[in-house]
């Protein structure tokens, strides 16, 4: 629970109230721990506090509410932070991968005193228990690690699908990754999966370089002693990659990310903004080097039917899924995680409860 801005973070009794319609309480069993909890706890997303954080979680079904038809208890699942409504003008059209009117459960959990708690990104699973919407929950493999599957809620999911789903990355592509921390490698995953012919891991980090050459980038460029937009052109004859991932969100970034792709290419950003960040381009060459830029707002997943598809890959030994978790903590590790993921040590620091 992070009780107020930049205040540490700290274990409390919550009360999880029994599922509503639409409702399921899930028995949480790991939950990764991501830059966007930090980023509550700062009071960098808003002022809602107390927050319950933890949103990359797997876990296992112990009630639904009425009307709750698609998941039963017992079934293992994976949370996810975008329930897909069916109705909203996205769903409609066939796009629910863009839905528009995502939920969350109804009710709130609160402390013992009774007060209420914003669930992070709708989840809250920094707990043994949580309540969330019955479509934020999608069945999977329950074979496979909580762990490793948790993290395809969040981050691992963004940049794997940034590079599928959004990038729609092909075989025999050019990809360029800008930042390779856990979104930036699981892009290169991604990349990979998807038969990318070269995969170019760039970062200012040479740690981070070495780990997304194991996780299957072909090159590596460290851009804080080399220009990355001449080097991403050298080596894909002399043109620039058909894919460039920026996962940092920063705008020289995304500058490098514009120049390091081919004409026709397509950018696709990944890492997340900060509200006075601006971007400064020759509109000229927004025209001239065509192709598409585009956003992906949680590597433009489909729960349904992604999270089930790479875990099955994972299982299979085609995506090494259990690469992104550095260590396992427990629930009190949580605030000296926050403080090694700011040092850059970890891909991703997992609570198992
Ligand atoms: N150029 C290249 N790489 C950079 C730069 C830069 N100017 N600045 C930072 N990086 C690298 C870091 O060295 C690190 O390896 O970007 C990586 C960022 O990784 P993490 O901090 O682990 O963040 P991650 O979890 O991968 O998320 C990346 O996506 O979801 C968003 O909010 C998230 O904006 C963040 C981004
Ligand atoms: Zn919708
Ligand atoms: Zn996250």
């Amino acid at each position: 629970m992070a009780p107020g801005k930049n205040e540490p973070v700290r274990v409390e009794t919550i009360v999880v109230p029994d599922p509503g319609p639409g409702e399921a309480v899930v028995k949480v069993q790991a939950c990764g721990v991501c830059h966007t909890d930090l980023h509550y706890k700062q009071g960098g997303i808003n002022d809602d506090f107390p927050f319950l954080l933890g949103h990359e979680a797997a876990g296992v079904v112990e009630s639904v509410g009425p009307d709750v038809t698609d998941v039963a208890p017992g079934d293992f699942v994976i949370l996810n932070w975008r329930a897909v409504c069916g109705k909203c003008r996205a769903c409609r059209r066939g796009r629910p991968w863009y839905c528009f009117d995502t939920h969350n459960a109804t009710q709130k959990m609160t402390l013992a005193d009774g007060t209420e708690l914003s669930a992070a990104l709708g989840i809250g699973a920094f707990a043994e228990k949580t309540l969330v919407a019955a479509g934020q929950c999608t069945k999977v493999d329950p074979s496979v690690s909580p762990a490793v599957a948790g993290l395809l809620g969040c981050g691992v999911m963004a940049g794997i699908g940034a590079a599928l789903n959004t990038g729609e990355v092909g075989r025999g592509d050019t990809v360029a990754v800008i930042g390779c921390g856990g979104v930036g490698d699981a892009a290169v995953v991604g990349s990979r999966l998807a038969g990318a012919a070269r995969i170019i891991a760039v970062d200012i980090d040479d740690r981070k370089l070495e780990t997304a050459r194991a996780m299957g980038a072909t090159h590596t460029v460290n851009s804080r002693d080399t220009d990355p937009v001449a080097a991403v052109r050298e080596l894909t004859g002399g043109f620039g990659a058909d894919v460039v991932i920026e996962a940092v969100g920063r705008p020289e970034t995304y500058h490098q990310a514009f120049y390091a792709r081919d004409l026709a290419g397509t950018v696709v950003l990944v890492g997340v903004p900060t509200p006075e960040m601006k971007l400064e381009l020759p509109l000229l060459d927004v025209f001239g080097r065509g192709g598409a830029l585009k956003s992906s707002w949680y590597g433009d997943c489909l729960p349904s039917r992604d999270f089930p598809m790479l875990v099955d890959l994972h299982q299979q030994g085609r995506i090494d899924l259990g690469a992104f978790v550095t260590e396992t903590i427990g629930l009190d590790d949580v605030e000296k995680a926050f403080a090694r993921m700011h040092e850059g040590d970890v891909l991703r620091s997992v609570v198992v409860l």
